[in-house]
Formats: C-alpha cells, structure tokens, sequence
C-alpha cells in the first residue's frame, strides 16, 4: 500500500469572490518530488499554506503525514520543512543567529544545534558571512538562508516555494543537488512550487498543472505528454545523398509538420505514432538508407505551453 505524505480531498478555500483553490484533490506519496505548477494566481501558495496550516480551508479533508494541518498544526511543523515565498529572516541578526533561533524552535537537540547550523550555513554556501547581519546580505544570499532553515531540523515532507527565484545558475544547480540528495539518498518528500519547468522537469517524478484553483492535469511527463497528445519531434538519420527524395516523402504524410534538416538529418514534428510504419515503408521501397528514427524527448515546457493553448488563455 502507498503511504501518502501529503492527501487532498475536494479542498475548496475562497477570498472574498476569488476561489483560490477549488476543489481540489491530490496526493504525493512519501518520497516523492511533486512539482506544483501554474500561473501567478494558479492558487499554488495557498495550497502550501493550507497545508501548512496557515490557513484554514473551508471545506475538504486534508492529511499531512496522516496529520491534521488545522488541529495538530504544532506537531506536524516539527516534522515538515517550508521555504515560503516571502520567508521572513531577522534582519538585526546574523546568519548563525538566526539559524540558532530557529534549531531551538524546532526541537533540534541542543547539543546538536551548533554543527546543524555550521553545516547548513556550509551547504548553503553562506560560511563566510556567517557572522554578518542579515541585513546587509543579497537576495540571493537570504534566499540560501531562508534554505538553509526549511532544511534545519531534517524534515520528513519539505515544502519549497519558488525556491530558485532570485538565485544564480550555480546556486541554483546546488539548490537542485541539494533537493536530489535528501529525495534519493535520504528519502524525504519534497513538494515543489516553481515556474521553472526545467527544474521542475529535472526534479520532479509528478507534476500537477493548477488553473484558476482546479487541477489541470496531473502525473508524470511522460504520461501528461501521452495524455495531451503533444507533437514529438522526431529525428531521421538517413544516407545524405538521399536527401531530398526523404524530403519529398515526409513533405506528403499530411500529418508531419516542421519538416527541417541539418547536415545530419531531417527533423519534423507529428502527433500522431501511426504515421511512423507507413513512413518507413516509403523510406525503404524508395531505397533510402534509414540509420535511425529517433523520437526527442517532449519537453515538460512543451506540454504546459500545449495545456494553457488547449484550456485557452486564462482572463
Ligand atoms: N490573503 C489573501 N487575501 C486575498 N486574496 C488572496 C490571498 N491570498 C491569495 N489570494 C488570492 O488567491 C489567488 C491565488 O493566489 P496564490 O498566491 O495562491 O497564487 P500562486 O499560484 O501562488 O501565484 P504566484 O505564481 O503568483 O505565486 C489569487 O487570486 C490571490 O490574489
Ligand atoms: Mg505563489
């Protein structure tokens, strides 16, 4: 049986006139890095905060590590991590300081709180300016602290909100390290908000697409690319001097479009995997050479650009 960190059931929570999230179902198994897409105002924060506890929701069940959010706030806090899209740090403080407060807050046993701190200001690439206040730091540096926290206590379930925002590739590339390690290697369970969908593409087992508070698709890119039947581009390697007579076979399958070449190969796009036999048995009995037939791999850009022009734009 799946054991679920985190299990959603028709969770509706509204402001005013605006439904921010809407009914909303899903579950992340234990273990699992879930991407949690959609646009500005997708209720995705919300979401973090229901789960969280911050909020109430005002109708559905939620379950947290098989734990109330809303009645057993306290408890379940101990055992999860958050990065908030805003995260508030004392600005008066130092890095160690801050971290320090909050190992304390935590539960972190005290004899172990001055080389947890040291090692998360280490990961988090901050060592150097560990003394210094917290004022004075880059954007990008309270990002990593603001990290460095939700990491602190070792939590089970870890809720990262646009966690590379503000940051530069190479924090951005630890940050992505750093959330392989505790999935792979310690097995914590990591729900991700992010408009990076190459992060979320290279991070993440699961996505769920959110639109207007409702949920727009679910599951793993392949099964989303499956599912809204984006265009695969497809790579044909073929003997060069046979060029154009390949060019002029792909040309009259109607259902293959962006026909391109290189100095390799010919490329073209199609929805439809029923074309490729009859394509190749063109290819054969026109005597060109076929080396290979390569489907690329769709992209998890792809299918969300795919998803926002079938649902139409949003208002
Ligand atoms: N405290 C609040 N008071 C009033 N409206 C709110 C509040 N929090 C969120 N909303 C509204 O709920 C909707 C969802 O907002 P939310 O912050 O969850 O979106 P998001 O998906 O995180 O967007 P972004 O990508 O911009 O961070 C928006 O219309 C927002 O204005
Ligand atoms: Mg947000």
């Amino acid at each position: 049986m799946t054991s679920y960190a985190i299990n959603m059931q028709g969770v509706t929570r509204r402001f005013g006139d605006t439904c921010a999230v809407d009914d909303l179902s899903l579950s992340v198994a234990v273990g699992e890095v879930f991407g949690f897409l959609g646009h500005n105002g997708a209720g995705k924060t919300t979401s973090v905060r229901l789960l969280n506890g911050v909020l109430m929701a005002d109708s559905g069940d939620i379950r947290v590590l098989g734990l109330d959010p809303q009645t057993e706030g306290p408890q379940l806090r101990s055992r999860t991590g958050v990065l908030t899209e805003t995260p508030s740090l004392d600005e008066r403080l130092t890095a160690t300081d801050n971290l320090t407060i909050y190992a304390d807050l935590y539960g972190v046993p005290v004899q172990q709180v001055k080389q947890r701190v040291s090692t998360m200001l280490e990961t988090f690439g901050l060592s150097d300016r560990a003394h210094e206040k917290v004022g004075g730091y880059s954007k990008g540096m309270k990002q990593r602290l603001a990290l460095a926290r939700a990491f602190l206590h070792e939590p089970e379930l870890i809720f990262l909100d646009e966690p590379t925002s503000g940051l530069d590739p190479v924090a951005t590339q630890e940050v992505h390290e750093m959330i392989r390690h505790v999935s792979q290697d310690e097995g914590r369970t990591v729900f991700l908000c992010t408009h990076n969908l190459v992060e979320a593409q290279r991070l993440c087992n699961r996505v769920a697409v959110m639109e207007h508070g409702r949920l727009a698709a679910m599951g793993t890119p392949k099964e989303l690319a499956r599912e809204i039947g984006t265009n695969v581009t497809y790579r044909l390697e073929i003997g060069l001097e046979q060029r154009q007579a390949a060019l002029d076979i792909l040309k009259r399958i109607p259902s293959l479009m962006d026909v391109q070449s290189d100095d390799e190969a010919l490329m073209f796009t199609s929805t439809d995997r029923e074309m490729i036999p009859d394509l190749l048995t063109q290819l054969v009995s026109t005597d060109v050479r076929v080396y290979a037939l390569t489907p690329q791999a769709t992209s998890l850009e792809d299918i969300y650009l795919a998803l926002h022009a079938r649902k139409g734009h949003r208002q």
